[in-house]
């Protein structure tokens, strides 16, 4: 809370009580904190980004606070790329990749530091400690991150005489600091490929990201299982109870969700991002969960699983169902190394485009209609994506390495195809119209196929009713 706020309490700060705060406190400098066990991980994640930009300065910042409303900010979640290149999580933090002149790079971190307590800011300034947190000193998150750590508060200053002094050419991730993005005055083109390079080195993960995942997944399944407990609630309350019931979930396993859970039930199923969550959870209808665990290192599942509310599908709801499991199969079937990224999607949506020919709502034949893309008013959305520290990771890559690109070991990706017939479509019959049904796995790309990392959560249509018939609360 800033020091003289309008309409704040205390008009002023005796001399006789700024005395007061600034005597008594204990030295807390801890020495005892071992390096964070990603620190060699993301070392070797720098030394790959040096070996593109060799001579070249590159500033990557994590980010700073927004204001909700005057004082007030949103909850902070640091720029993915800077988190990567670190395992650090601070705001107002850069990472700088200084050239060296026989090759490489040095690298360093700009951290805000503790404050001292030889003037007020550290109970009334903007970032003070006593008000947020204590923070780490530069020591000690040198000894966390093994990176050398400097002051962020004369970073605009160094680095604009960094520039001034040396004609290396500076980039910069753009969007994220502006303050540090002024002191550089970069250009855009080729800092938005500063941007691409650290989305394509997030596009394989190592052996430390993938055990993130896992644990992001296996929280993710916990989740779930607490949903189904809870929903008779549900159906007394509404969407809101399934989304904090998953939320408690995350918050205690995990850092928060990866994205904003989508609790779907009736026809809110057929809107591909609903998170208002406010809307009743009615037996006979089905309930779409889309929801992910990020993890306190903060990576994200992202899982979707769709639940007859009353524990078993109608027979049309199970028709549904059950063309979309099978197009997940036959986009799971494609996702091995060397296969082409995009097989998994145009499997999946070759059998939905197949399947709403045979049912009539499409023109056919199944392969015209597939290449004309006309399955796409009832499938919406492409059936996966790149998973991370982002939910759709690694979007700033280049396309060759990505949608246009081979599927290699360690990727993870989503398979999630999808039918939505909306509650307002003229073109099907009526008994159709409401039902969204989407079924979204995590898969790990291993060197002779994939792991299924939410296999842990039950799948088939009639796995789903023996599931339920278990847990269902
Ligand atoms: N689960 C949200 C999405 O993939 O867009
Ligand atoms: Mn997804």
């Amino acid at each position: 809370m800033a020091k003289g706020r309008k309409n704040g309490l205390y008009a002023g700060i005796s001399e006789e009580l700024s005395a007061l705060m600034r005597t008594g406190w204990a030295d807390t400098e801890r020495h005892d904190l071992e390096p964070d066990e990603q620190a060699p991980y993301a070392a070797r994640r720098r030394a790959a980004l040096s070996a593109r930009f060799p001579g070249e300065r590159l500033v990557i910042p994590s980010g700073n606070l927004k204001v909700r409303s005057n004082d007030d900010t949103y909850p902070f979640r640091p720029y993915s790329g800077y988190v990567h290149m670190t395992g650090d999580q601070a705001r107002d933090g850069a990472l700088v990749l200084e050239p060296l002149a026989d090759g490489g790079h040095e690298a360093y971190c700009y951290q805000l530091p503790r404050d001292s307590r030889d003037d007020n800011e550290f109970w009334t300034g903007p970032t003070a400690e006593l008000w947020m947190g204590r923070r780490r000193s530069l020591a000690e998150a040198e000894r966390v991150l093994g990176l050398a750590c400097r002051d962020v508060r004369t970073a605009t200053a160094d680095l604009a005489s960094a520039v001034a002094a040396s004609g290396a050419p500076t980039r910069i991730v753009r969007g994220v600091d502006p303050a540090l993005e002024a002191a550089v005055a970069t250009d855009e083109a080729r800092d938005d490929e500063l941007e691409e390079a650290l989305s394509d080195l997030r596009l394989v993960k190592d052996d430390w990201e993938t055990g993130e995942l896992r644990k992001a997944v296996d929280s993710t399944v916990r989740g779930f299982t607490d949903v189904i407990g809870e929903l008779s609630r549900a159906v007394a309350s509404s969407e809101r109870w399934i989304e904090g019931t998953f939320f408690r979930r995350a918050r205690l396993e995990g850092n928060a969700v990866g994205y904003g859970s989508i609790c779907a039930a009736g026809e809110h199923a057929t809107i591909m991002h609903w998170t208002h969550n406010d809307g009743p959870v009615r037996p006979g209808d089905l309930l779409l969960l889309d929801a992910g665990v990020e993890t306190r290192s903060l990576y994200t599942a992202d899982v979707t699983r769709t639940l007859p509310i009353s524990g078993t599908f109608t027979p049309l709801q199970r028709k549904v169902y059950d063309a979309v499991y099978e197009a997940q199969e036959a986009g799971f079937a494609a996702v091995k190394p060397g296969a082409a990224y995009s097989d998994f999607h145009e499997a999946a949506q070759r059998h939905l485009a197949a399947r709403l020919v045979e049912w009539g709502f499409i023109e056919g034949p199944a392969e015209r209609a597939y290449e004309l893309g006309l399955q796409r008013r009832f499938t919406m959305a492409g059936t996966g994506h790149m998973l991370g520290l982002d939910v759709h990771d690694c979007a700033q890559a280049r396309n060759e390495g990505y949608v246009a690109g081979v599927l290699e070991p360690g990727m993870c990706l989503t398979v999630e195809p999808g039918l939505y017939f909306q509650p307002d479509d003229l073109t099907v019959p009526e008994e159709w119209r409401g039902i969204g049904v989407r079924i979204e796995d995590d898969l790990l790309v291993t060197a002779d196929g994939h792991e299924n990392l939410s296999a842990g959560l039950p799948r088939s249509a009639d796995e789903v009713e023996a599931w339920m018939a278990r847990f269902a609360g």
